[in-house]
């Protein structure tokens, strides 16, 4: 009804009507998905199962027909979804222009993440239905081999070992090689890999270009086949002529009618088909393989996703012009840079390429400062945590200034070529356009609310937020000190402009045993602000809702997985104040 009305008032729809139209059935989105898959699965399974066109097949494989051919549907599907998440530019395309003008769709471009493992898991179930299956239909081919059915028949002889079938067939090698693709990458996302060693990951999720230049080997094998003349061979008829005939084990009713052969024509054997429902015919069954729709499914979201890719490869191959590199408190390094032509939203992030560092490795970093109409500058933040930020980091500061007594230092010199592939969109970006938002950091999560804070100081007028919680968790004192002076800055221009309510900046510091300071006249506002131990969640989310009865709360989390957890939780509580927290999460494990 809603699309009927939709397409009638705009005439010719445009496309940010129909991306409109098929974002929005955010409640019904999984559901869609999974009937998709239950029909392609039940609709497949009754075509192998019952299909005229199936029905030698059928008889020599059994189940494992119909089960390899409805799974082989449901990986198709899933095959082809999984790669549309991953066009991250066209999401953050999507994300940012007017093309998905509600909130509710652009958050649901969010969940592409969860989208992506959900097909990923789909794949991993079915493709072992698929194995399965397929290992029944090789022992099946060699067990029911029969002469008269060579063409149709995989196996070569009777009683053919079922393992020549899996290694010397082209499906069934590419099979087998998809499997140990499917099975390295499978174990290299879990999440003890990803957070362990992300490069494993990473190399191995790569993999997924050979996955599918087997898949599209392994559909071209032509195993399995219909038959092409049903006109003219009914199945299961009997052919007068042929090796069927001779071979058919007839009902002993019918077969003294058969001893001999029908003279001029087959007036009585007619006859008999019409009492007793057995068909004739003159023709031998001819067999064909089928054409492999895989390639349907996949080429166009793998062609996107080329495409993106080149694109991505083409926007990056020029590096960015280094402008400083600040030494922070607490291993945190800071650079600042400018490109020709690029623009970015607050909360977005973009993967770093330092070949001198490392020639295949990327590193995504939010931006914590975006360029602006006036000032080209952009930054980003990084903690050293690892071999690529500490090697990195080595690379930009020497091993003086990073031992400075007095942070941050600033080192201006010849910097090594660095490339950055992006923007890439995050649901930070969405915090802008709540009426009241709660951002929640914990230590170095505070960067995609860097930017944010970086944009509400340059001009807060053009966007919807009219009130922020900015809450901001660190294990020591010196952490505060990377953001101190913006905090600082962007309170007293709040103060000036007479709006002291617009922000409210709540800095905890969880381990210390007695009161700290961030040393310094000038942060005097943030002193007051400065809490010891952990946040009182449920107090703070309590004392949120009745500051801003009935009103919808944007919730955001960048940080430990245990803090977006509890956030998540007291986001979906009820209130007694009408106030609705709606949460929006960004992973990064
Ligand atoms: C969207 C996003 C935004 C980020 N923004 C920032 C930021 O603003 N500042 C900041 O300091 N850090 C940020 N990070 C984390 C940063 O990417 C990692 O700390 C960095 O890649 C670590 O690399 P390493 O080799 O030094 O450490 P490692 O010891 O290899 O890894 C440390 C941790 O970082 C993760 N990681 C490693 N490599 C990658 C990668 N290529 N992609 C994603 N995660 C990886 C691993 O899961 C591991 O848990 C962000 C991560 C993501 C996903
Ligand atoms: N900007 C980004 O986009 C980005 C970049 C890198 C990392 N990350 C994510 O951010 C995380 C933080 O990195 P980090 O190493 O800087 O953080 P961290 O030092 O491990 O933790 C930051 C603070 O969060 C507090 N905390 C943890 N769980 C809490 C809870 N349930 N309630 C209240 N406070 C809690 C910690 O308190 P305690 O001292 O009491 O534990 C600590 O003070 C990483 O784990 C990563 O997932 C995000």
């Amino acid at each position: 009804m809603y699309v009927c009305v939709c397409l009638r008032a705009a005439q010719v729809p445009t496309l940010s009507t129909v991306l409109h139209i098929l974002l929005s059935f955010q409640a019904g989105q999984q559901l869609i998905w999974v009937s998709l898959n239950v029909l392609l699965f039940w609709k497949t399974f009754l075509l192998y199962n019952q299909g005229p066109e199936y029905h030698y097949l059928h008889q020599m494989l059994g189940l494992g027909l119909c089960l390899s051919r409805a799974s082989a549907s449901v990986l198709n599907l899933n095959c082809s979804l999984i790669l549309l998440p991953m066009c991250r530019t066209l999401l953050a395309y999507l994300r940012g222009s007017q093309k998905v003008p509600s909130r509710r769709t652009r958050r649901l471009l969010d969940k592409s993440r969860t989208f992506h493992i959900t097909c990923g898991v789909t794949i991993c179930i079915f493709s072992g239905v698929h194995v399965a299956a397929h290992l029944v239909n090789a022992l099946n081919f060699s067990v029911n081999y029969r002469e008269d059915f060579v063409e149709l028949n995989a196996a070569r002889y009777r009683e053919e070992d079922p393992r020549k079938l899996l290694f010397t067939t082209v499906p069934g090698l590419t099979g087998v090689c998809m499997v140990l693709v499917l099975f390295l990458m499978i174990t290299a996302s879990t999440y003890a890999i990803r957070v362990s060693n992300y490069d494993i990951f990473w190399y191995t999720h790569n993999l997924f270009f050979v996955f599918y230049m087997l898949l599209m080997l392994h559909v071209s094998g032509g195993l399995l086949k219909y038959q092409t003349n049903l006109d003219t061979h009914p199945p299961g008829c009997i052919n007068l002529n042929g090796t069927h005939f001779q071979n058919t084990h007839l009902p002993e009713h019918l077969s003294d009618h058969f001893h001999e052969s029908f003279p001029g024509g087959f007036s009585k054997p007619d006859e008999l088909t019409q009492n007793t429902f057995v068909k004739i015919c003159m023709e031998e069954p001819r067999f064909q393989a089928n054409f492999p729709q895989t390639w349907l499914w996949i080429s166009g979201p793998l062609c996107l996703y080329c495409a993106e890719r080149l694109y991505r490869c083409i926007r990056s191959n020029k590096p960015v012009t280094i402008i400083s590199v600040t030494s922070h408190p607490s291993d945190v390094m800071e650079i600042r840079m400018v490109k020709e032509n690029f623009k970015a939203r607050p909360g977005q992030y973009i993967i770093l390429h330092c070949p001198s560092v490392s020639a295949l490795e990327n590193h995504p970093f939010t931006l914590t400062m975006c360029p602006t109409e006036t000032k080209a500058t952009f930054g980003v933040h990084l903690k050293i945590v690892g071999d690529w930020t500490e090697r990195f980091r080595d690379l930009l500061l020497p091993p003086s200034s990073q031992d400075s007594e007095i942070l941050p230092f600033i080192q201006s010199r010849n910097y090594p070529k660095l490339y950055i592939d992006g923007p890439f969109g995050s649901p930070f970006e969405e915090s802008l356009n709540y009426e009241v938002s709660l951002c929640v950091a914990g230590g170095i999560g505070v960067t995609p609310f860097a930017s944010i804070l970086n944009t509400l100081l340059d001009d807060w007028k053009p966007y919807k937020l009219r009130r922020l919680y900015f809450i901001w968790v660190c294990r020591d004192i010196q952490s505060f000190h990377w953001f101190a002076d913006l905090l600082c800055v962007l309170y007293n221009k709040f103060w000036q402009e007479n709006r002291p309510d617009y922000v409210n900046i709540q800095l905890y510091l969880s381990q210390t045993d007695g009161i700290q300071k961030i040393i310094g006249e000038k942060y005097q506002a943030l002193n007051s602000r400065l809490f010891i131990g952990r946040p009182r969640w449920k107090l703070l989310f309590d004392e949120i809702a009745k500051c801003n009865r009935g009103k919808t709360v944007g919730v955001f989390c960048c940080g430990p997985n245990s803090i977006s957890k509890i956030l998540h939780k007291l986001s979906n509580r009820n209130n007694s104040y009408g106030t609705r927290f709606e949460y929006n999460k960004e992973s990064f494990s």
